[in-house]
């Protein structure tokens, strides 16, 4: 009997030690895509002054590769703009992106080729009402820095999201928020 109890306690804290380790992962998986390690994979030069004029240079993870492709090959027309640049730099610029592309599947072809319309994006901000993406102080969805402070510099850790004043919950109870 006293042997029996004295094999409880071992084994309930091997239990509960691997629950906690299961926890851990699943913290780290839940995490992992493009949290925090997509931040800023040091930049290249070229890719910070051809593609963040107008934008950030949004993180190369938050795309596949074929999206990306899509995007280096139509730069003449590019969501309304002409971003089109020197082809020395849109061949430096591809391979860089195409190195560090996402290999999720819901990431190689969101529609229009843009991170704001993947499933990803729409399950990330699902607690930001329609209306707020066309805030005066937001404009689009694109424009990420206007919620995630210094994006281009720390990435996009949830810690950091700062909302502007009337973006999201008009409550305010959200930590980032104006309560
Ligand atoms: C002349 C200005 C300009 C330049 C330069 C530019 N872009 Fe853009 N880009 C835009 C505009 C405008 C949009 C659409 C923004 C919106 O819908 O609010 C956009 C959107 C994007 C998007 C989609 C964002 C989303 O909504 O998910 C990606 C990706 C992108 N650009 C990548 C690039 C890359 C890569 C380069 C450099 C080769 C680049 N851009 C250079 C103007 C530019
Ligand atoms: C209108 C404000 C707003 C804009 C614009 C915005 N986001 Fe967010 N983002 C948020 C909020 C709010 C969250 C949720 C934070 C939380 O869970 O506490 C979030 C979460 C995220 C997360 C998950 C962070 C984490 O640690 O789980 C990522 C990654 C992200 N956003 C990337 C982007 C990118 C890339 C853009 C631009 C293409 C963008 N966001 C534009 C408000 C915004």
């Amino acid at each position: 009997m006293k042997h029996v109890i004295k094999k409880k306690g071992p084994a309930k804290r091997v239990r509960w030690f691997a629950l906690m380790i299961a926890l851990g992962c699943w913290g780290v998986s839940g995490t992992s895509l493009a949290d925090s390690d997509h931040s800023m994979v040091t930049l290249p030069k070229v890719y910070q002054a051809e593609c963040a004029a107008c934008h950030q240079a949004y993180p190369a993870t938050l795309l596949g590769a074929p999206a990306w492709r899509r995007i280096m090959g139509g730069l003449t027309h590019h969501f309304g703009s002409d971003a089109s640049i020197d082809e020395a730099s849109v061949k430096a610029i591809s391979t860089w992106l195409l190195a560090h592309a996402s290999p999720r599947a819901d990431l190689q072809n969101p529609p229009n080729d843009r991170i704001t319309t993947s499933q990803w994006f729409a399950r990330k901000h699902r607690e930001i009402r329609p209306q707020d993406w066309a805030h005066p102080k937001v404009g689009s969805a694109s424009n990420c820095m206007a919620c995630h402070q210094g994006a281009d510099r720390r990435g996009f850790d949830e810690d950091a999201v700062r909302l502007p004043v009337g973006v999201g919950r008009s409550q305010g109870w959200w930590r980032g928020g104006h309560g």
